[in-house]
């Protein structure tokens, strides 16, 4: 398996492009297979979850050609089978995303369940039951969810918690079902809206996009023509370079980015002692060579500081001045990068959901193992400022997230490299 070498010290400064969002870019592309034409999807980031959704798109049938500048052009009516095997949904579980397209279009859908990772059991219940009371017959037996339906009925569907993916799914079932479908406790993170917006540049009636109601009319195809659709930026991957900038004492610039997804994360930036500036498409962070301070956050769903931040903060509140408290109220096991840190000398107390960290001066280098996606980001972020070499290993979870991640902090000035397997 690969490992990123990281020598910390060094203090980052410059400017970064960001990619379009995984998370959007992921659910845009199942959506495609709602279409009766052709599609094309820009500004798709070059992650491995994205090859991994082509394969899966692929191996049903579906037509994909990708160019130079990674726009994808989609032709679903070339499809052979509605089924998502186990073998591509156990690398990635938001292949759970095409239930919803291919049970709205073609009225059957074979997607084994993708079963818990490292965050969390990660249960797809609501997903299936809100399915169930849209008239989908739905039998799970071994490790599949089998699902049929002559045609889905619009309902009106109380979410019993927010979910991003649930939310998405059952926009993509409402858009081709009979009737009209309301959303209730919808989850409202800016991918969902990305998708809605893509839905409708297909031809579907949603409104209440960014709200937590989202009603959606049922239509009975999508067959808009010459659509091309560009991802909205990742502001995950924002937050994480503005971090790292942060945690180094830098500054940098990010340009073709979404200041007004990322309130939450800027405010608590500007807490740490940040100097932020932002135009429409850029953001500017500035330490002025100082120090950050420790700042205490909770995790919630959009707007509220989102959880895909929570290891990022983590890593630079053990080297921040002062104390600074970590709640995780998402996700039932999002602290696995705790242990890594407290091996550089992290001093982190964890008290269930809760992570207490003290600043320290200086924490020090050494072999560390990623875990998840974010967790993986927080080492390497971690490993920027740690005395010495940093060796974080499986990161894999890495690639499936940030697109060159090497190269863009290198273009800032750190010194990190990639070991070959
Ligand atoms: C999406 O996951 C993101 N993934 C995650 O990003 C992100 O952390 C998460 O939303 C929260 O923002 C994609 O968009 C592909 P949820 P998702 O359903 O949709 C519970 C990353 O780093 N729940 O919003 O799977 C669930 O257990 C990834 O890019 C149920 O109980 O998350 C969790 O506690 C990691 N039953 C809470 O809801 C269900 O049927 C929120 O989960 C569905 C969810």
């Amino acid at each position: 398996m690969d490992k990123l070498i990281i020598t910390g010290g060094a203090q980052l400064s410059g400017e970064l492009r960001i990619s379009g969002a995984k998370n959007a870019a992921l659910p845009i592309l199942a959506a495609t297979l709602l279409s009766e034409n052709p599609v094309t999807i820009g500004n798709i980031p070059h992650l491995h979850d994205i090859t991994t959704t082509m394969q899966l798109l692929g191996q049903m049938g579906i037509q994909l050609t990708i160019d130079e500048k990674m726009n994808i052009e989609v032709h679903s009516s070339t499809i052979t089978k509605y089924e998502a095997p186990y073998e591509l949904v156990k690398t990635m579980r938001a292949s759970i995303l095409v239930l919803g397209p291919l049970l709205s279009r073609f009225g059957e859908a074979h997607v084994s369940l993708p079963g818990g990772c490292a965050i969390g059991s990660r249960p797809v219940d609501i997903h299936i039951d809100s399915l169930i009371k849209m008239g989908a017959d739905i039998q799970v037996e071994a490790g599949y969810i089998h699902a049929k339906v002559k045609r889905l009925k619009g309902c009106r569907l109380v979410l019993d918690k927010v979910t991003v993916t649930g939310t998405e799914n059952l926009l993509m079932a409402a858009v081709l079902a009979e009737g009209t479908t309301i959303l209730e406790n919808a989850a409202k993170e800016p991918e969902v809206s990305d998708l809605a917006h893509f839905l409708n540049a297909m031809g579907a009636k949603i409104t209440g996009i960014d709200t937590d109601i989202l009603t959606i009319e049922g239509v009975d195809k999508l067959d808009k023509k010459e659509i091309h659709y560009n991802i909205i930026p990742d502001r995950i991957e924002t937050g994480t370079y503005l971090v790292a900038a942060a945690i180094t004492r830098g500054r940098v610039k990010l340009k073709d980015t979404r200041p007004d997804t990322l309130d939450a994360v800027l405010e608590k930036l500007k807490e740490a002692g940040a100097d932020i500036t932002s135009g429409d498409d850029w953001i500017e962070l500035d330490m002025h060579g100082k120090r950050p301070k420790a700042v205490t956050l909770r995790t919630a769903p959009y707007p509220a500081f989102p959880t895909d931040m929570q290891a990022q903060f983590t890593a630079m509140n053990i080297v921040a001045e002062g104390v600074g408290i970590i709640t995780e109220t998402v996700f039932e096991n999002r602290f696995m990068h705790v242990q890594e840190m407290q091996r550089m000398g992290a001093n982190i107390q964890l008290e269930s959901n809760t992570a207490i960290c003290t600043g320290s001066e200086k924490i020090t280098g050494a072999p560390v193992m990623a875990t998840d996606l974010r967790a993986s980001a927080s080492l390497v972020i971690a490993g920027l400022v740690a005395e010495g070499e940093t060796l974080v290993d499986r990161i894999y979870h890495i690639d499936r997230g940030y697109d060159h991640i090497e190269e863009k902090l290198s273009q800032l000035g750190a010194t990190i490299r990639r070991i070959p397997r």
